[in-house]
């Protein structure tokens, strides 16, 4: 049988990075986008951490590109006709959002939408896949304390406004084209990979350069807020099934549970023998212009219709994660 191929944008991200070993293991040729760095050892060096064997990295092809550069976007879809598009690459900083507004719109949102056309121009068997995000809910909670599809989407930040724009042009799309177009409307997701400057990764290292003794202080944002925090493998799991299933739909992918950011920095440093009382500074600078203040995600349908479920509890994720500092301070 014929390998399938995957075009993955964002794979040097963190979720790309998990899926395309997902990917790689379970048989397929992956074309990786990338955007070209100045530092060339940044442009792959979470995909490094996979330490491929040799078998599954000759199956791997990293291809310079841009979704904002149409004419790339478009090149590489007419030449590979992948059979599955899985769309990661974004700005995906939220704080950041609010200070590149503009970018940060015309990449989640005009750069999904060059892959539509390209896709509905070039390949149009393509199954594509959006990665819709919890932000695009902002403030918006059912009476029983959870975001689901049908919760109204009023996003309060320009990130969660751009991903509100390609989750409906993605529907657009699959209803006007018949495009095999999907989404998951994921919430947060971390793991070690995670960036340092996102909140479970800064507290985590930060709690370890204090218990090594290399820095005195942990400056903080928000405390008060909320979050539903899975772990990234588990969430491409649910990515690739999401493409498996025979209808294109939209799907939401949580844990269910929530937690604040001060009920995280109370677990990592206490792991650690610490109070983290005494070290979490609260800097104003680094609060939103507008928080989204709870997320909770129900999952119920992605989980009796596609069989899904985390494996990873929150405890055991984050001493992943303290695992990984520990190595590296
Ligand atoms: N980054 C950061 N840094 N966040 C902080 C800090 C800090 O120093 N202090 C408090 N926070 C709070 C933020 O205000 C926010 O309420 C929460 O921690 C989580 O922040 P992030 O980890 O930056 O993630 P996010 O929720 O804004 O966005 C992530 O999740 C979305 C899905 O809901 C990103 O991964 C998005 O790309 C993703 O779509």
């Amino acid at each position: 049988m014929r390998a399938k191929t995957a075009l993955i944008t964002g794979i040097s991200g963190q979720d790309g990075s998990y899926l395309s070993t997902l990917l790689l293991e379970s048989g397929y040729h992956v074309i990786g986008l990338l955007r070209r760095q100045s530092v060339a050892e940044n442009q792959t060096s979470r995909l490094e951490e996979n330490g491929w064997s040799n078998d599954l990295a000759e199956n791997v092809e990293l291809v310079y590109g841009d979704l904002l550069d149409e004419s790339s976007i478009t090149r590489i879809i007419h030449k590979y006709q992948p059979d599955e598009v899985y769309n990661l690459a974004a700005m995906s900083h939220v704080r950041i959002s609010y200070d590149i507004p503009s970018f940060t719109i015309q990449t989640n949102s005009l750069g999904v939408l060059n892959l539509l056309e390209a896709i509905r121009s070039f390949s149009p068997a393509s199954k594509f896949y959006q990665a819709s995000s919890s932000e695009m809910f902002g403030n918006s909670i059912d009476p029983d304390g959870f975001q689901r599809l049908t919760t109204p989407m009023h996003p309060v930040s320009p990130y969660g406004c751009s991903k509100l724009l390609a989750y409906r042009l993605n529907v657009h799309y699959r209803q006007a084209y018949d495009l095999h177009a999907t989404s998951g409307i994921l919430f947060n997701h971390e793991s070690p990979r995670r960036g340092t400057n996102f909140v479970t990764n800064k507290v985590v290292k930060g709690a370890m350069l204090i218990k090594k003794g290399r820095q005195s202080t942990l400056e903080m944002g928000n405390l008060e807020s909320f979050r539903d925090w899975g772990h990234s493998s588990d969430y491409v799991r649910a990515m690739h099934l999401i493409m498996q299933h025979n209808e294109a739909r939209d799907w939401v992918v949580s844990t269910g549970e929530t937690r604040s950011v001060r009920d995280l920095c109370e677990y990592v440093f206490s792991k650690l023998n610490l109070d983290y009382n005494d070290f979490v500074v609260v800097n104003p600078k680094f609060y939103r212009k507008e928080e989204l203040n709870i997320l909770k995600g129900d999952s119920q349908v992605i989980r009796s219709e596609l069989g899904w479920k985390p494996e990873y509890s929150f405890e055991d994720m984050i001493d992943e994660m303290i695992e990984y500092w520990n190595l590296r301070i």
